[in-house]
């Protein structure tokens, strides 16, 4: 492997997920592969378990890590070809990715779509140069439009807990005060819309009306409007916000109650709950779910290493 951008960047689904297990299993069989190999990290936005995870399924690798906050300590970034850099523009990510290449046997980028230019965010404009110009392997640490670490996890997550052949799993919608990205719910889609057709998942989202996300990546999905309907029988379900796709980056006004509480989860196979995090407590998820025993968020999260983990043991397998 010498990408991880998408779900397309998996061959086999099931077998990435036992071998994900069998990391978790065992974490430190493989300290010797990541011996003198260096794992940088970029940062253009804000982390707490992409940034620690990752470093720790390096460490656990045997890889020097080192991690940079672009937005926040390196120099600002132009991106734009052919533009006159005499705005507040100091570095082009020509160079920049190049040079990070040089120090680098693995780079992550973590970048955030504007929410403004549905085009430039779509295309993924930025990252596709950082992975042009850096010459070097690439995981994606969450781009414009996808978060292919956290859907990896939320896979092995459910196939760890799951208690049925094929269980039904529902991303639900969530209330927020702020626009969110597209690229959770977007990347969660497609990962388990891939999964449904290996039957590992039956797979519905539900949302109001204008929030619904970029076809092209929930081909396969049975889409709802109604959230009760949905979550019948449900054994997962996912709680997300998300920000119009259509309408982009704006917030269309929502009718009814779409905050996932533990009377609605009684309409679920006795569900459990999963969310991304970080989340806003009684705004996106009540906290009687999330103090409660239907909640696997904590355990998600904690499953961020073992997706970190097989992601950069096949790509230092690939190096050798
Ligand atoms: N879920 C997730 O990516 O968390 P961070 O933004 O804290 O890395």
């Amino acid at each position: 492997m010498n990408r991880f951008f998408s779900v397309a960047d998996i061959d086999d689904l099931d077998l990435v997920v036992k071998e994900a297990l069998s990391i978790k299993a065992d974490p430190y069989r493989w300290r010797e592969l990541g011996k003198n190999k260096t794992l940088g990290l970029v940062f253009l936005n804000p982390s707490l378990r992409t940034r620690l995870s990752t470093q720790k399924a390096a460490m656990s690798l045997g890889m020097d890590v080192m991690v940079i906050n672009m937005d926040k300590e390196g120099w600002a970034l132009e991106t734009r070809d052919g533009v006159i850099m005499n705005g507040t523009t100091v570095e082009h990510i020509r160079e920049a990715a190049a040079v990070m290449g040089q120090y680098c046997d693995i780079l992550g980028l973590r970048s955030f779509p504007s929410l403004k230019d549905k085009e430039a965010d779509y295309t993924e404009e930025l990252f596709n140069k950082f992975m042009k110009f850096c010459g070097v392997p690439v995981v994606s640490l969450e781009s414009a439009t996808r978060h292919p670490l956290q859907s990896l996890t939320d896979l092995i997550t459910i196939m760890e807990h799951k208690t049925v052949a094929q269980p039904k799993v529902v991303l639900a919608w969530a209330p927020h005060v702020k626009a969110l990205p597209q690229a959770v719910p977007n990347s969660f889609s497609e990962w388990m819309c891939a999964a449904q057709e290996q039957k590992l998942v039956d797979f519905t989202i539900v949302h109001p009306n204008g929030y619904e996300l970029d076809k092209g990546f929930t081909k396969g999905a049975k889409i709802a409007y109604d959230l009760g309907d949905a979550l019948k029988d449900a054994d997962f379900v996912y709680v997300k916000n998300w920000s119009s796709y259509e309408d982009y980056g704006q917030v269309p006004s929502v009718k009814g109650d779409w905050l996932m509480t533990n009377e609605k989860l009684r309409m679920t196979n006795n569900a459990a709950v999963m969310h991304c995090l970080p989340v806003r407590r009684d705004l996106e998820l009540s906290s009687e779910i999330l103090d409660g025993p239907n909640s696997l968020v904590v355990k998600e999260a904690g499953n961020r290493v073992w997706a970190a983990q097989v992601v950069l043991k096949r790509m230092l397998e690939n190096l050798k």
